[in-house]
């Protein structure tokens, strides 16, 4: 879902689709845009993608010098054209990401005031409640002025009033929203993205603040009314280079580029000449003083958690208790004052994500978050970042972010194991160098796509797939699981190994693939007993493993994935290329929109 707004100088229908166009990546399922034609508001709207509603505009173009545009996130009320935004009467427009959680209040009572409501949705509650304040004789500026404080949730808010053809009204209150300066041009914009076809100068505006955009620039309030001032920013040109390159879809260059990130996130953390862990920034705690280490984050970027808690527990000694960030966020964990809570994120917006953070830091511990998007609201609320340097990740399925948050999070694990004593500089080295290969062997996976490829039309056939590993490799089966049915849409599940023979086992027989992830590690004899389990029940295993274990587990398999030998610590970093590429070519083979699968949003920040 995706906000713009453009207070220009010439028609701006044609900008606000450009601008939706890069929001397309965070995932919708309808889009519309509202201008002023002579002071009055008219509206495009339509169920779909971008394309359908480029149609309505060519068969009733719009042609103001004013205007705000959506891409839909569907919460409340069905996709279609009735509910997308933006929402609008007579007086004004809106458009909104996030939720209002008080909008069935409201809208009793707005109704109860003689409102009559068009959709289901809980934005046309923020359109009525101001219309009815400006029935009342407010001005648009006071009637958001006295809206806003009585909405509940985390939303950010686009607002264009009928006869005002000078200002457009932004306002954010737990989600981003951001500012754009152009020549006699200003924009507003979910992210910094959105707006790059128009401006690389961006302000970012704060938790609580909105602003009245004209086209000489923006005035900025606080959350308490107050005129404030927001710094500034140029975005480097670079963070705006969104093409494909070469690539069919954005998730295939991702996945392609990862030995380049790798490599220059790692570049950031390692102090290569030294052979040791050199932290980008100082850190607010001391990890020899924890007793525990919580970790927190949803989806892809809660399964390098899960790989990093194996990483912490066996090189650093330190105990991690972790859990997807919908549940933290709820459970009331006893969280130690002084503690540590880590979160990551791609994308540093998740709802979940932010609120669990939050109530660690009401506990009076530590944050660390591992972010992509250093302006991100996550970045800026812990106590510490450690960015992963992956740059803009477009395919909506995490991809280059989950192989970079990993290589982060294991930087971090060495240096807690030094700082722990639980490791020397000899083991440290060690450690080191094995990263340093890493973006190599990523790079030597990637060549194996051919075979994968031929392998994914077996898959394609299924309609269940079994993952499997053990240690490291059972947060690597999770994600792979999750991979193929996010893009795919077939129903896949990761088991730990050892688990099979207490439930998944029935599951089997000649039509489940199982792919076990098994790099020739110290447990991978275990993992080979399981897959005996599995050869005995007609089971068809796909081997992801190098080429000794290929040979020691002497089993008949579908077929083997032959990876390069690789130092078992780093294995989930680099089986993370067979892994993703295992989806994207059976999704790609059916047919599926890889980079926008269906119901599916890039940065979720609903609950
Ligand atoms: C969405 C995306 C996933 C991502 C998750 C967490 O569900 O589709 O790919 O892993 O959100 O997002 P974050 O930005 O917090 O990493």
């Amino acid at each position: 879902c995706g906000i713009v707004g453009i207070v220009g100088r010439e028609s701006v229908a044609d900008g606000l689709v450009e601008a939706l166009r890069r929001l397309e990546y965070r995932g919708y399922d309808s889009a519309g845009i509202a201008t002023l034609e002579r002071g009055r508001l008219e509206r495009r709207r339509a169920e779909g993608k971008l394309s359908n509603l480029q149609t309505k505009l060519s068969q009733a173009p719009l042609s103001g010098a004013i205007g705000i545009g959506h891409t839909r996130w569907a919460t409340h009320g069905r996709p279609n054209e009735t509910n997308a935004h933006p929402h609008a009467t007579e007086r004004l427009a809106v458009v909104h990401n996030g939720i209002i959680e008080n909008f069935r209040e409201l809208k009793e009572e707005l109704q109860g005031s003689g409102a009559r409501f068009e959709s289901d949705t809980d934005t046309e509650v923020v359109a009525r409640l101001v219309d009815h304040l400006m029935a009342q004789g407010l001005g648009a500026v006071e009637a958001v002025a006295a809206a806003l404080p009585r909405l509940r949730g985390a939303f950010a808010l686009g607002f264009l009033f009928a006869g005002e053809e000078d200002f457009l009204i932004g306002a954010r209150h737990g989600a981003p929203l951001a500012i754009g300066f152009g020549r006699g041009e200003t924009y507003l914009g979910s992210d910094a993205l959105a707006l790059a076809p128009f401006t690389d100068e961006i302000t970012y505006l704060e938790e609580g603040d909105w602003a009245i955009l004209t086209r000489e620039g923006a005035a900025i309030r606080d959350i308490d009314g107050r005129s404030v001032k927001r710094p500034r920013q140029r975005i480097a040109t670079q963070a705006f280079l969104v093409d494909k390159g070469n690539h069919r879809h954005f998730m295939a260059k991702e996945i392609h580029e990862q030995p380049e990130v790798v490599g220059r996130t790692l570049a950031h953390y390692v102090d290569m000449a030294g052979g040791r862990i050199a932290l980008p920034g100082p850190l607010p705690f001391e990890f020899a003083k924890l007793s525990r280490l919580s970790i927190t984050a949803c989806g892809t970027a809660f399964y390098a958690g899960l790989v990093a808690k194996y990483w912490f527990e066996t090189i650093a000694r330190l105990p991690v208790e972790i859990d997807v960030a919908s549940e933290t966020r709820y459970r009331e964990p006893p969280l130690e004052s002084g503690g540590l809570t880590l979160v990551i994120s791609q994308s540093g917006e998740t709802a979940d994500t932010l609120a669990s953070l939050r109530y660690a830091k009401a506990q009076g511990q530590h944050t660390l978050s591992v972010v992509n998007v250093p302006t991100s609201t996550i970045a800026r609320e812990s106590s510490a970042v450690m960015p992963t340097l992956a740059g803009p990740e477009i395919g909506v399925a995490s991809t280059k972010a989950f192989s970079c948050q990993l290589t982060v999070l294991l930087c971090l694990a060495i240096a807690a194991g030094r700082a722990r004593g639980t490791i020397d500089a000899a083991r440290e080295r060690a450690l080191v160098d094995a990263l340093i290969t890493v973006p190599g062997l990523m790079a030597e996976s990637v060549t194996m796509e051919p075979q994968v490829e031929t392998l994914a039309r077996e898959i394609a056939k299924a309609r269940d797939v079994l993952y499997l590993g053990r240690g490291t490799s059972y947060p690597m089966a999770l994600e792979g699981a999750l991979k193929l049915k996010e893009i795919s849409y077939i129903h896949a599940e990761g088991y730990a190994a050892g688990e099979l023979k207490h439930g998944p086992i029935a599951l089997i027989d000649e039509s489940v693939p199982v792919i076990v992830i098994a790099p020739h590690d110290a447990i991978f004899e275990k993992t080979v007993s399981n897959m005996q389990e599995v050869a005995a029940r007609g089971g068809k295993i796909i081997l992801v493993g190098d080429a000794r274990g290929a040979a020691a587990a002497g089993l008949d398999t579908l077929a083997t994935l032959t990876m390069p030998d690789v130092d078992p610590v780093v294995a989930p970093i680099v089986y993370a290329v067979p892994v993703q590429l295992i989806a994207y070519h059976t999704a790609v083979f059916m047919g599926k929109d890889v980079d926008q699968p269906r119901n599916l949003a890039k940065s979720v920040t609903v609950e």
